[in-house]
This record gives C-alpha cells, structure tokens and sequence, in this order.
C-alpha cells in the first residue's frame, strides 16, 4: 500500500508481507498523519539473523574504519536536520527549534562516540603472575574489551532519534550490530535517522530497523534468542522487560520523579528559571524534568510568585510556531494528566492557575500546597503540571526525595557548596545537580538511576564500556 513507510532490513527498505500498518496521531490534530509497516515474527526472525552474519564481519573491520563510518553518518545526519526535525514536530509536537536541535545534539553525539571508541578500546590492558602470592612470573595476561554481539534498542518517543543514535553509536563502534524498534510516535523520524546511516554505506544488515506493533512484536523481539543486550528508555514497560529478558546485559532508563529542593539562601531568580526549563520544557515530558518543587516554607511564597510570573509568559500552542507548551504527546497522555489534577483538586492542592486542555494541548499548571497524600506528590504526570511541596527542614525534602520510587536526577538551590555537598550526598538519586535543574547532557556525562528509574549507566563512555565483554588471553610461559 502507498503512503506506508518502509521498514529497514537486510540494508533495503521493504513493506512488511503482513499487508498491515500501524497508524502515527500527530499529537496536534489527532489524526493520522504517517504509517508504518506492522512487521510480523517471521521479519523480527530475519533481522536477527541478518544481523548475527554482519556482527562477526563487522567485528573485525578495523576500529578506525569503524569511527570513519561513523563520522560520515553524524554529518549526513547534520544535512538531515530539517526533514527529520519535521517528523519530529508532526509525530511527537517537539517544538520546532527543539527539534533541529534533537538532531544537532544526535550527530554530535555519533562523532563524540566514535572518537572515544577508537581511544578507549584501542587500548588494553596487561597483567603479570607474579604479584598474586604464590606465583611465578610466568603468565601474562592480555586484557580487551570485544563485543557483545547484537544489541537490540528500544527509544521512548520524546527522544525517537537522539536516544535511538545514543543506543546505536556505541553499539557500532564497539564492533556490535543492531536493531532498532523505534517507538510508534516518533518512528518516521528514527526510519529517516536510519536512512542516514544507510547513506554513509554501513554494511548490509548491520543495522535494522523494526516498526509494528508491540502487542505483537513487543514480548518477540525482547525475548529473542538471538538479542545479546538491550538498551531500554522509556516507562514501566522497561520493568516488563527486564524480568521476560534472558541472561543478557541490560542498560534501562525508566523515568523519574526530579525534585528540586530549594533552600532559605538560594538565588530564587536563578530557581525560578530552572522550575520553568526543568519543569516545563518539551511540556515537561522529560524523564529529567523537574517533577517535584520542595521549598522552605519561608521562601516559598516569594519562589510560587516569581515562578507564577515565567509561568504567564510561556506561549502556549502548535510546534509549528515553536511554542512552549505544546499538545501531550496522546489522549491517553492527556488523560492521565488530568486524573492527577483532578486527585490534587480533589485534595485541596492550591491552582496557581486555571486548569485549561483542548485537546491534548494542556496549559502549564502550578500546584502549590501539594501533600503527600496526593498523586501528583509521587507519580510522574510527563506533562506541564508541576507539584510544589513546602517543608520545613532539609531533612524533609531529602526525605521526600528519597520516599520516591524513582531515583533518577535531583536538584539543590543554596549559596552554600558545603551544604549542598552534604545534601548531595543524602539524596538517593543517580546524578544531583548544584545550581541547576536536572538534566542527562552533555552527553559524555555519566547518567544513570536507582530505584525504578533504571538498571547500567549511560553516557557516551559508560554504553561502550556496557556494549563489550572483557576478553582475557593469558600467555604461559614454560
Ligand atoms: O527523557 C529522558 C531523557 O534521557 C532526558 O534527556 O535531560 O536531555 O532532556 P534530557
């Protein structure tokens, strides 16, 4: 059928023999505005085994040769920004500009990886007998780093093509070949990323790219006998995941619930602003998104009415005219959304503005006063509606913190580096941020949660390191 993006197989594009598609809602008019192809069982069973030939082939491509490839796919990326920063304003409402930078942000990320690739795993180690009692120096040991064999990567649909390219760079380069099952908004995008791979002339079958339904393909390609690692973003499906998945390495990012704690000597100029791009940037559907304001009760008036004040000017709006707040990404999103306002509501949480949706398009929403008996004190609406908590101690807030099933990011406003340093410290949380809201870049830095937002580390150098195996030879001497 015409109309019906092709998948990626084999390094050709084809049309699934299933003869069905899944449909993509642009999030702004609700309705569908792309379609991919419904791949079946017997496809995912091809790709994996075309991708278990071009892995051995590949891993013995020289590493450079490797990094070269690599480059050439991070500049065609960069010449692709605009058709693909299209997609993403029509699949997932990413305001324009953010879009372009998406892209941007992805090639720099592929040249980034490759260059530390050809650095990181040029290198070994070696290790000699004699300094383990008992022995001799009679063995050498010759340390490297080989790969896993084939990664399977699943990107949530607020990232379908930088955390798609940040799942795939390192793959490469570290000598593994991959597939790709992009999430359904967003899918159009990460075919036309692929298709910059395709252009850079990477092998055939190096890198596939999946689409359909998970309902269908979901539980088949995770639990596939021919998956070496998975690299999972995105919700509680990641939790699923993790218990179906076999004895394979797994790198998960699953959400979170970012709280910002603000204490009596901090700068509310500088939280102010934070609260409004940490709490309200892509309307809040960040996993790094602050989702929780914990705020000394004796600056929190003042904090409430400065951020009130940047919450005014947000526009609010189509992506296309780049606006702030832009439509949730579905119905069910926006549902969802507006259950947890209606909990707070309910509970008597104070509505520093008028609860407004048309649509999916939901207006940012501050909600002072927020107890803890209330949902929106715990669960993450990724949307524009941001709970504020006042405490009365540090204490309380690294409590509240730490209570969360998440531990992703956290935050700390104070003037004072020994205090944030100590509550730093106190904050159960992957990464916490002095001075400003939570964030996964630059993409070189380690990320990573605890809890329920995640198994592994990322980053640049933590995905190669977890996209290998140790390899030991030891050489005995007579
Ligand atoms: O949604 C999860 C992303 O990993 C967050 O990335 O901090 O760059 O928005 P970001």
């Amino acid at each position: 059928e015409e109309g019906i993006y092709k998948y990626y197989s084999e390094g050709e594009w084809k049309k699934s023999s299933s003869g069905k598609s899944v449909a993509i809602v642009n999030p702004t008019t609700r309705k569908t505005h792309y379609k991919v192809q419904a791949c079946t069982q017997e496809e995912v069973n091809k790709v994996m085994d075309t991708a278990k030939i071009a892995q051995k082939a590949w891993a013995k491509t020289p590493l450079w040769k490797r990094a070269e490839l690599l480059h050439k796919a991070a500049a065609i990326l960069k010449e692709h920004k605009a058709p693909i920063a299209e997609c993403l304003v029509k699949e997932i409402a990413k305001p324009a500009k953010d879009a372009v930078t998406e892209v941007v942000r992805s090639g720099d990320l592929i040249s980034y990886c490759a260059e530390e690739g050809v650095r990181l795993l040029g290198q070994g180690t070696l290790l000699t007998s004699d300094s383990f009692p008992g022995n001799e120096r009679s063995k050498y040991c010759l340390v490297s780093k080989i790969p896993l064999g084939v990664i399977l990567a699943i990107p949530p649909f607020n990232y379908p093509v930088n955390l798609a390219v940040s799942k795939i760079a390192p793959a490469l380069i570290a000598g593994n070949s991959l597939v790709l099952k992009p999430p359904t908004q967003g899918a159009v995008a990460a075919l036309h990323m692929v298709h910059c791979f395709h252009l850079a002339g990477f092998p055939k079958g190096l890198i596939s790219c999946i689409t359909g339904k998970g309902s269908e393909i979901g539980d088949f390609l995770t639990m596939h006998p021919g998956v070496n690692c998975i690299s999972f973003t995105g919700g509680d499906t990641g939790v699923a995941i993790s218990k179906k998945a076999g004895m394979v390495p797994l790198q998960m990012e699953l959400g979170g619930k970012d709280a910002c704690i603000v204490l009596e000597d901090a700068d509310l100029d500088l939280v102010a602003s934070n609260i409004i791009k940490g709490g309200f940037s892509y309307s809040g559907q960040r996993c790094t998104a602050v989702k929780v304001v914990l705020v000394m009760e004796s600056v929190a008036d003042t904090l409430v009415e400065k951020v009130n004040a940047k919450v005014a000017k947000l526009k609010v709006g189509p992506p296309e005219d780049d606006c702030d707040i832009t439509p949730v990404v579905s119905e069910s999103s926006a549902n969802f959304i507006e259950g947890l306002v209606t909990d707070a509501k309910q509970k008597g949480a104070t509505f520093c503005q008028e609860y407004k949706r048309e649509g999916n398009l939901i207006w940012p929403l501050l909600l002072d006063n927020v107890r803890p008996d209330m949902r929106i004190a715990w669960e993450e609406p990724f949307g524009p509606v941001l709970p504020v908590v006042r405490i009365n101690s540090v204490e309380e807030g690294i409590h509240h913190c730490n209570a969360s099933n998440f531990g992703l990011q956290g935050c700390i406003f104070t003037r004072d580096i020994n205090k944030a340093m100590l509550i730093s410290d106190a904050m159960e949380t992957g990464t916490v941020q002095i001075n400003s809201a939570p964030a996964r870049g630059p993409d070189h830095f380690p990320f990573q949660g605890l809890r329920d937002s995640g198994i592994g580390s990322q980053g640049v150098t933590n995905s190669i390191n977890m996209m290998t195996k140790i390899k030991s030879t030891v050489i005995n001497l007579p």
